[in-house]
């Protein structure tokens, strides 16, 4: 969603700020717009629409070194040039870009048009603004902060003052903000993607804290009216430029979905214990005696973070023999949630910035819930927020639709599962097939990515249909969910998850030749039921398409999508792959814009 680049420093800031939004157009937005200080005023270009079209409105030079710049998704006031960021003040002389949500902006807008403020757009944002504008603190810093006492709600923000042209000021409060330390120039994104091509050396901002930010320092401070200094140290983020570029692939999800193999075995690497047969997860912080004292395991995530997590607890349950379960952290947090002592909650975040997995964290903090973060982005919210847990290591994720984050997070899990049943009762042999079975992942995801040229030409094939159902029972449903859902996000083709079992009890009705439902087939108990489902489709003229690593009897199924054998408790890893792969296609065959799906955001930091 939103992203945030600001630039102080000895360069023209407005090339900077241009590439550094390109950088953030992964994260979905529907405006863009920078603003620059000149002598009588500030330069504003902004537009809905693209980076590209921001680039083309900028027709000459501009000298400033100093800037701020902005990619929007409306949540206050449509998408439109007037409702891009940033904002000014009613005098012109401040101007703001902000991430998040000002819960009180209605009353403030009230407030302010009594006061005879003219708003030049619709957002909560502009309110802001003029209430910096208005304050009449010595200092911007100390307007920022007395502006900000009087909002509620989230923000990640970064103003700039014509009287004080040579600082930016920043706060944090639920949205990202990060500084970028250079030699003589300073950085501010809302994610470390737009930094990276300058500099590695960086200084997150927590909730509560604002900096003061010159080309050669920067001062960090609560944000309390009342503030007292915060003492930050940098930390060195160990990305490259290179993790956000294509390389040859033609798109981001493409590039992804091929760098399984590796981001698996990154996963894997270290955590794998042959002579005890079990996993060595060391960020979990938890002794043999704690972990036998859980009774429960409960993952918490949203979308392709929640389906892996269903498939985690089918693991814990299978491996650990505990009841797990997996509900979206969208839910949870709102239903007054009951927390247990002896519950393992399990916060699953890809980008760790999900304001509803970050707040459903906090809910379980603040109820004194034992908290593990699995999550991909290193130094993000949710993973400072949980403080110990599984790191997913499958570098940067840039598409929209995740994959190899799903894939490393149900690989974490199937350890953490491991791990919790060999301090139970799962057996020396049991442990050591698992351990192997996780160990032939990586080379089995190759196997399947080599088909690539088959699964495309299935998903040709079925290009032009209009819904599709997949299905598939236990181990499989969070594959069908899973799978479902990456076909609707990046191909618009509506898609609905049933299980199997139920197929019969009321979907059955829509199928016939127009309807083709996806069955994930494993070679497993389940085996003859989900054979007995295809019978039942294809009685009905309903195509079907199976996932599966089993022998189907001859011209059972219209077309076969070929999964290699692992142990069955593994098998949900490597169903999802060729799911992808059918999503993909099927979304390239329709031109679809496939890393940036419409309506969708990568990272969801708004409710
Ligand atoms: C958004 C994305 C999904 C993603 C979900 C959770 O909805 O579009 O692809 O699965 O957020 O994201 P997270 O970063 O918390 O895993």
């Amino acid at each position: 969603m939103c992203g945030i680049v600001g630039y102080i420093g000895r360069r023209q800031a407005a090339p900077i700020l241009v590439e550094g939004l390109h950088r953030l157009e992964y994260r979905g937005y529907d405006s863009a717009g920078l603003a620059t200080p000149e002598a009588d005023g500030f330069r504003v270009i902004k537009t809905e629409g693209r980076v590209q079209q921001l680039r083309n409105l900028i027709k000459e030079e501009i000298p400033a070194t100093i800037g701020i710049a902005h990619t929007r998704w409306a949540t206050h006031g449509e998408p439109s040039d007037a409702n891009a960021h940033p904002h000014l003040d009613a005098s012109g002389r401040i101007a703001l870009v902000h991430n998040g949500i000002i819960e009180n902006a209605d009353r403030l807008r009230a407030q302010l048009t009594a006061d005879g403020v003219v708003f030049a757009s619709e957002t909560d944002t502009e309110a802001l603004a003029h209430l910096i504008g208005r304050s009449e603190a010595a200092t911007l810093e100390e307007k920022v902060r007395e502006a900000l006492s009087r909002v509620e709600g989230t923000y990640g923000i970064v103003v700039l003052d014509l009287d004080n042209p040579g600082q930016l000021v920043v706060a944090r409060n639920g949205s990202p903000i990060v500084l970028g330390i250079g030699e003589s120039e300073m950085f501010v994104a809302s994610d470390v993607a737009a930094l990276v091509r300058h500099t590695q050396q960086v200084v997150y901002l927590d909730d509560g804290e604002l900096a003061v930010v010159r080309a050669d320092e920067f001062h960090t401070s609560t944000l309390a009216v009342e503030a007292s200094p915060v003492v930050k140290s940098p930390t060195t983020v160990d990305l490259v430029v290179d993790d956000y570029e294509l390389g040859g692939s033609a798109d981001f999800m493409s590039k992804e979905i091929h760098e399984q193999p590796t981001a698996l075995s990154r996963a894997l690497s270290g955590r794998l214990n042959e002579r005890f047969a079990t996993a060595h997860l060391g960020g979990i912080n938890m002794d043999p005696r704690e972990l036998r004292a859980i009774r429960r395991v409960k993952f918490l995530g949203c979308g392709s973070s929640y389906y892996a997590g269903q498939m985690g607890a089918q693991l814990v349950e299978e491996l650990a023999r505990i009841p797990a379960d997996a509900e979206p952290a969208s839910e949870f947090r709102y239903r007054n949630p009951v927390v247990e002592a002896d519950t393992l909650y399990v916060a699953l975040s890809q980008s760790g910035e999900t304001l509803d997995t970050l707040a459903a964290a906090q809910e379980l903090k603040r109820k004194g819930g034992q908290l593990l973060g699995v999550v991909n982005v290193v130094g993000s919210a949710i993973a400072r927020e949980c403080g110990s847990g599984i790191f997913l290591h499958a570098g940067p994720e840039v598409s929209v639709a995740s994959t190899k984050a799903l894939t490393n997070t149900a690989t974490s899990l199937a350890m953490l599962a491991l791990l919790l049943g060999r301090v139970r009762d799962l057996s020396t042999a049991d442990g050591k097939r698992i351990v192997a079975g996780l160990r032939r992942l990586p080379d089995q995801v190759a196997e399947i990515l080599a088909q690539e040229q088959a699964v495309a030409e299935v998903a040709a094939r079925f290009a032009d249909t209009r819904s599709m159902f997949f299905v598939g029972r236990v181990r499989g449903w969070p594959v069908a969910r899973e799978g479902a859902q990456k076909l609707k996000e990046i191909s618009y083709v509506h898609a609905e998850a049933y299980q199997a079992s139920e197929l019969k009890h009321g979907p059955l009705a829509l199928i016939d030749n127009t309807m083709p439902t996806v069955i994930i087939v494993p070679d497993d108990e389940l085996l003859s039921k989900n054979i007995g489902t295809i019978e039942e489709i294809k009685a009905r003229n309903g195509a079907v398409i199976a996932v599966t690593n089993a022998e189907l009897p001859e011209g059972l199924a219209d077309a076969e999508l070929r999964v290699p054998r692992n142990e069955t408790e593994l098998d949900p890893i490597l169903f999802t792959i060729p799911l992808q792969l059918f999503a993909y296609h099927l979304a390239a065959k329709l031109g679809r814009d496939i890393d940036r799906p419409r309506n969708l955001a990568k990272s969801v930091t708004v409710e």
